[in-house]
């Protein structure tokens, strides 16, 4: 069994077609089948059901996909970070979501380019979840975002936890009350606009909707630990969408506070009372492969909050032996 053989699978497995993966694999139809019939040949097992259309897998088959292609994943993760490591790049390439740079992220590689002078840094707006493909496939060295990821490949270290603000139309009645409590908004068209939802959480505590369902999007989950369920939601693909939905007396949202200065003429933006009603901000890179700028990327954050005023807790950061 080898590589060339392994790769001809899961490109048919997941294209479900000899021709699309022959493309693919930029094999010939006839050498792809033929990597097939030997891989199967090697195991002694059936692993495609070529007698139906379309093409599909048997169960053995599929079995075999569910885990070699993680393995695969990981194999093309270690050629990755042994090249990177042999020869690292000297541009830092940092991914973001888009909360982030609307954020303190252009203070922070201000900083990082006035300490390190030669650096080149390139920016990303790249989904949570797609930043940790792209740590593993080298796309990204460092990424931004909000969701805590369990990964062994990731380490990931808590920058701070940022406050939600209101944000109203400017003609709502509450639009000029400070302090906003979330029962008091609970009557108004909730926009909603998070793409990545919360992992379910076993505990007995996670929220769940009437329904029995856990409460997996972060706005109703905030909501729902204070017993609170709005009626009336609207789902947009992304914050800027949510915030132009408000701008035009659509309804409400909740942001994270560095978005304040965004369409200010339209929107009115006010503090909740709950402290606990917050948006981590986490910074992640490889576990063994950590790129040499990045020590001075924390540093330049934790000047950036120490400038600002900003509250925060130092994390210890591991770099690799
Ligand atoms: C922050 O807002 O805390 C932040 C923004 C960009 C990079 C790091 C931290």
């Amino acid at each position: 069994m080898d590589l060339k053989q392994l790769n001809a699978f899961i490109a048919v497995a997941e294209l479900r077609s000899f021709s699309a993966a022959a493309q693919k694999t930029g094999l010939s139809q006839p050498s792809l089948s033929r990597l097939l019939k030997q891989l199967e040949t090697d195991m002694g097992v059936m692993l495609i059901d070529r007698y139906h259309r379309p093409l599909h897998l048997t169960e053995a088959g599929s079995f075999f996909y569910d885990k070699i292609s993680s393995i695969l994943t990981e194999v093309d993760t270690v050629v990755s970070m042994t090249q990177r490591l042999s020869a690292p790049s000297s541009a830092l390439n940092i991914g973001f979501v888009p909360s982030i740079l609307y954020g303190l992220l252009p203070d922070v590689i201000a900083r990082l380019k006035q300490s390190s002078p030669e650096i080149e840094v390139n920016l990303k707006d790249i989904s949570s979840y797609q930043q940790m493909d792209a740590l593993k496939s080298g796309d990204i060295d460092v990424g931004f975002g909000r969701f805590a990821h369990q990964d062994l490949w990731i380490q990931q270290i808590l920058l701070r936890h940022e406050r939600y603000v209101v944000a109203l139309p400017k003609a709502h009645p509450l639009a000029h009350v400070r302090e906003q409590r979330l029962i008091d908004l609970a009557n108004n068209r909730l926009i909603l606009y998070h793409q990545t939802h919360l992992p379910i959480s076993n505990d007995s505590t996670h929220p769940q909707s009437a329904a029995a369902e856990p409460i997996t999007e972060p706005l109703l989950y905030l909501f729902a630990q204070y017993g609170i369920s709005p009626f009336m939601t609207t789902t947009v693909s992304d914050l800027q969408v949510a915030l132009g939905l408000v701008a035009a007396g659509e309804g409400i949202t909740l942001v994270p506070a560095s978005l304040k200065t965004v369409r200010t003429e339209q929107i009115s933006y006010q503090s909740l009372i709950h402290e606990n009603v917050t948006s981590p901000i986490y910074l992640h890179t490889l576990q063994d492969f950590v790129h040499p700028k990045i020590p001075e990327l924390l540093s330049a954050i934790y000047h950036v909050y120490e400038q600002r005023g900003i509250t925060y807790r130092r994390q210890k950061f591991q770099a690799p032996l």
